[in-house]
């Protein structure tokens, strides 16, 4: 990555135009958030619907009020604890940004995200940007520049590439902007992480079903799918492998083309095509490092199904990924 790169960068964000930046998190698809016609660049470029509002990234506070019309209190803590970091905080919107950004709502989400290639961009754009994930609507989020070269090609202006992204999952989102402070999403700032600032938080659809409220938009999509079926396994890991196993020799029985998402520990007692290794089971940050590289690589072999192992209990950050897993497998939970 070379600064000429980002000059370039920043310039096209001023021009309303397209630009793919990395964050800790994931490769976000920036456009000038002030500007509601390169912010429409954004939905039609990923396809996504119109009633699934941005984040906007900042990379100084001085921005901020020109985002949002108000900080309360808890937001302003949570900004000193996690801030530059994996952490959307919902914030009433102030009326320089656009409703196309908030999909009409009168909230908007706010991140500075942890990246210098980020902090560079937004800075030198002199602008707050608009940004979500840069993948095609309804694919695995990218974690590396040549995802989103393989989703949206032509369509973005120019791509900054800074290698693999180092969480791997998106931010966690929290509303504040009701007084009863709210897990919109989860992410890699934990709850016990929020907790600790906060006290007790409430924990929205974290694992969402279609009968329950949906406040964040978001959450009604099926998001991260592969394009073959994910069926998640729940249980200890001991069970959940042999239930794996089991599957897998009834299936290609039936002559299908099976893949397995496993861990290190338990790589071996699979034959080797297919097997994909999620890192050690103990070590949920590799795991989510990797998440959503794999998912594509099921896709690049041509599976016909996937079955995958996800966790018995979910504290830290295994709340974030199994949030992830069970929306990979729209909701083809096999508990065992
Ligand atoms: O890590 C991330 O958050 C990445 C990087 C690029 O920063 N961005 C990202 O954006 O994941 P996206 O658009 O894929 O996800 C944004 C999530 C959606 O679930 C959306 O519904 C929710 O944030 N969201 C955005 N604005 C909101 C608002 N005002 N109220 C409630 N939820 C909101
Ligand atoms: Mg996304």
């Amino acid at each position: 990555m070379n600064e000429q790169q980002i000059a370039l960068g920043a310039k096209y964000l001023q021009q309303g135009r397209l630009v793919a930046f990395p964050t800790e998190t994931v490769y976000g698809l920036g456009a000038n958030a002030f500007d509601a016609a390169a912010v429409n660049r954004i939905f039609l470029a990923k396809g996504r619907p119109a009633d699934n509002p941005l984040i906007v990234h900042i990379a100084d506070y001085a921005t901020l009020p020109q985002v949002a019309s108000h900080v309360p209190a808890q937001a302003e803590r949570l900004m000193q604890a996690f801030w530059p970091g994996p952490l959307s905080i919902v914030l009433p919107k102030s009326e320089r940004i656009p409703t196309v950004v908030t999909a009409g709502l009168d909230t908007v989400a706010v991140r500075w995200p942890n990246h210098p290639v980020a902090a560079a961009l937004i800075r030198q754009a002199g602008l707050p940007v608009a940004a979500p994930s840069a993948n095609r609507s309804g694919r695995p989020s990218p974690t590396l520049a040549e995802h989103v070269a393989e989703d949206l090609g032509d369509k973005v202006d120019l791509i900054l590439d800074a290698g693999m992204a180092a969480i791997g999952l998106e931010s966690t989102v929290i509303d504040v902007s009701s007084g009863e402070p709210t897990l919109l999403r989860p992410g890699a700032v934990t709850v016990e992480d929020l907790e600790q600032i906060l006290g007790p938080i409430k924990v929205a659809n974290a694992h969402p079903s279609p009968d329950q409220p949906v406040r964040s938009p978001g959450l009604k999509y099926t998001h991260y799918a592969p394009r073959a079926p994910l069926y998640l396994y729940l249980g200890e890991p001991k069970a959940v492998v042999q239930a794996q196993l089991q599957s897998l020799s009834e299936l290609k029985s039936e002559g299908k083309n099976v893949g397995i998402l496993t861990y290190d520990e338990y790589r071996d007692q699979f034959p080797a095509a297919n097997v994909f290794s999620l890192g050690c089971y103990t070590q949920p940050a590799e795991a989510a490092q990797r998440l959503y590289q794999l998912l594509r690589r099921f896709d690049e072999q041509e599976v016909d199904i996937i079955l995958a192992h996800g966790y018995p209990s979910t504290a830290g950050l295994r709340l974030a990924l199994q949030n992830r897993l069970v929306r990979a497998a729209g909701f083809r939970l096999l508990w065992v």
